[in-house]
């Protein structure tokens, strides 16, 4: 049997990659597979959380006891986080948010003959950092960093410009880490300073680990 100490909280959880449309058939997103998120997920569920998985895109499968709310772009998946988030005890952010979408969207296809595309992008809403703005003392957040230089500098920085309890930084660029690999390396950070590197694990394992060091804040 599971440890139960999750009962009683309810989780948001957001993961996946979201797209960001050009034109109908076309768009700007990154190689998330979700894999990440749905492992949070399904431990806080076995740990007797009620869960919600605001989900971009991905092909995987969760359990039904997870309440599944499927979203496209950034902005839709701001809004189903933004419904879920005041009614939540614990957020886990792991969804790659596109940071900028196109400015325009055609209504037909671009072609290829037209001389070269020229795409102008504006920002997108930051889901964790505006619903971080609001957190109240008794909410916890787990946030992510993908990162490619400084892990932990950049970590450390980013778990507090976006009040964060809990930040988990990977190099996307490590293999067996990051984006679409079945295992994560990952540098954790907590708002009471504690910080480990963990070795190459499941991402499973990374997800049930993260949750104890949670329990603990
Ligand atoms: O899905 P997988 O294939 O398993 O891959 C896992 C992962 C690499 C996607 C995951 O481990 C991860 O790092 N997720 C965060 C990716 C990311 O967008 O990091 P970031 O450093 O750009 O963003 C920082 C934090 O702000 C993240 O918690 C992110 O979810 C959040 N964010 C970012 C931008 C935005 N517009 N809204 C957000 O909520």
């Amino acid at each position: 049997v599971s440890p139960q100490d999750l009962a009683g909280t309810r989780v948001l959880v957001t993961l996946g990659p979201t797209r960001e449309f050009f034109d109908p058939v076309r768009f700007w997103s990154n190689p998330s597979s979700g894999t990440m998120g749905a492992s949070l997920a399904v431990a806080a569920w076995l740990r007797g959380a009620e869960v919600t998985a605001v989900c971009g895109p991905v092909s995987l499968w969760l359990p039904p006891a997870i309440h599944r709310i499927s979203v496209t772009t950034a902005k839709e998946m701001f809004e189903a986080a933004s419904d879920i988030w005041p009614s939540a005890d614990i957020g886990i952010f792991s969804a790659a948010v596109a940071d900028f979408s196109p400015k325009s969207y055609g209504a037909t296809k671009f072609k290829k003959d037209s001389g070269g595309l020229q795409v102008e992008f504006t920002a997108n809403p930051d889901i964790l950092g505006t619903l971080a703005a609001s957190k109240r003392t008794n909410q916890r957040i787990i946030g992510f960093a993908a990162e490619t230089g400084d892990l932990a500098s950049l970590a450390r920085e980013k778990r507090e410009r976006k009040n964060m309890d809990m930040i988990v930084a990977n190099n996307v660029l490590t293999p067996g880490a990051g984006f679409a690999a079945s295992t994560n390396e990952v540098t954790v950070i907590d708002s009471n300073g504690r910080e480990e590197t963990w070795p190459t694990l499941p991402k499973t394992e990374v997800a049930w680990r993260l949750l104890d060091w949670l329990s603990l804040l």
